[in-house]
């Protein structure tokens, strides 16, 4: 994609992977617009970054996504990139009796949320030249971790949902790019200090590269062999994995 002149709604913002590529386009000459649900860490965000702006957004709700594109589309008309980043991560137990609201908040926000927010925005892009959305996966959706295993089922649909955006918008100049991290060190699942995660800083560099490479599909080591396990012997390294994960420290 185009690097610098581009204006980029980003989902998310305030913290973690939003905020670091917020960052990274910003310096980069970009109109950067953030959003989330908490006003203070998108001021802190917009403190340390200025001429960056953030408007206020509840993924999980589509009267706030319409009021966001209104909003977006009569103050950032320019606006041609669109960062669908916001997400949740909670421990769930896909062996018991579901967690109805855990269920649906994961499921809203992380699948509905990029589904509704790029719904709102398509027709907008379409007109726009150099046009990008971008929807942040994760490995999980390749290797489910089985702990999270509603939030692991809506990373591998919106990979899917992804494939059939790519395919369905070729013909509209619309560039679709899927970045599935592998574990980075952020807030989600309380991994800021998590020895087995990439540092921040080490993924926004790599993601930033792969962006400017032109890529469809963003993989920052070592994604790249989570992101080719699927395929009729995939249960080896869901096993492994998963073993690997039941050994090692606890979450929460
Ligand atoms: N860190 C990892 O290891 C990892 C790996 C693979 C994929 N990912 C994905 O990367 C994305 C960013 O996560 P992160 O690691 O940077 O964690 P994070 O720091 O917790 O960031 C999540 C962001 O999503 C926003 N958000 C959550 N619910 C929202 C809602 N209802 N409305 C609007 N915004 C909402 C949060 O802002 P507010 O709370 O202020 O609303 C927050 O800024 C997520 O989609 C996550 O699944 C992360």
């Amino acid at each position: 994609m185009r690097m610098t002149g581009n204006t980029i709604f980003i989902t998310g913002g305030g913290s973690g992977i939003g905020q670091g590529l917020a960052e990274a386009f910003h310096k980069l000459g970009n109109q950067v617009i953030i959003s989330g649900r908490r006003k203070e860490r998108l001021q802190q965000t917009l403190d340390a970054n200025p001429g960056m702006v953030a408007i206020e957004l509840d993924i999980t709700d589509p009267d706030s996504i319409q009021a966001a594109a209104k909003t977006l589309i009569a103050d950032y008309p320019d606006l041609n990139v669109l960062i669908n980043n916001a997400g949740v991560m909670m421990l769930d137990h896909a062996d018991k009796p579901v967690d109805d609201a855990l269920a649906l908040s994961t499921v809203t926000t992380n699948l509905l949320g990029p589904i509704r927010m790029t719904s709102a925005l398509i027709e907008h892009l379409k007109a726009k030249p150099d046009a990008v959305i971008v929807n942040v996966s994760s490995v999980l959706g390749f290797v489910p971790m089985a702990v999270t295993a509603v939030y692991s089922a809506t990373k591998a649909a919106l990979h899917s949902y992804t494939l059939s955006q790519r395919y369905l918008l070729r013909g509209h100049g619309i560039q679709l790019v899927e970045i599935a991290p592998p574990w980075v060190r952020t807030e989600l699942l309380d991994s800021s200090e998590e020895e087995r995660a990439i540092p921040l800083d080490q993924f926004i560099a790599g993601t930033m590269e792969q962006f400017e490479s032109g890529v469809d599909e963003i993989l920052v080591s070592p994604a790249e062999a989570m992101r080719a396990n699927p395929g009729p012997n995939e249960h080896a390294w869901v096993n492994q994995f998963n073993d690997m994960i039941a050994n090692g420290p606890a979450f929460g």
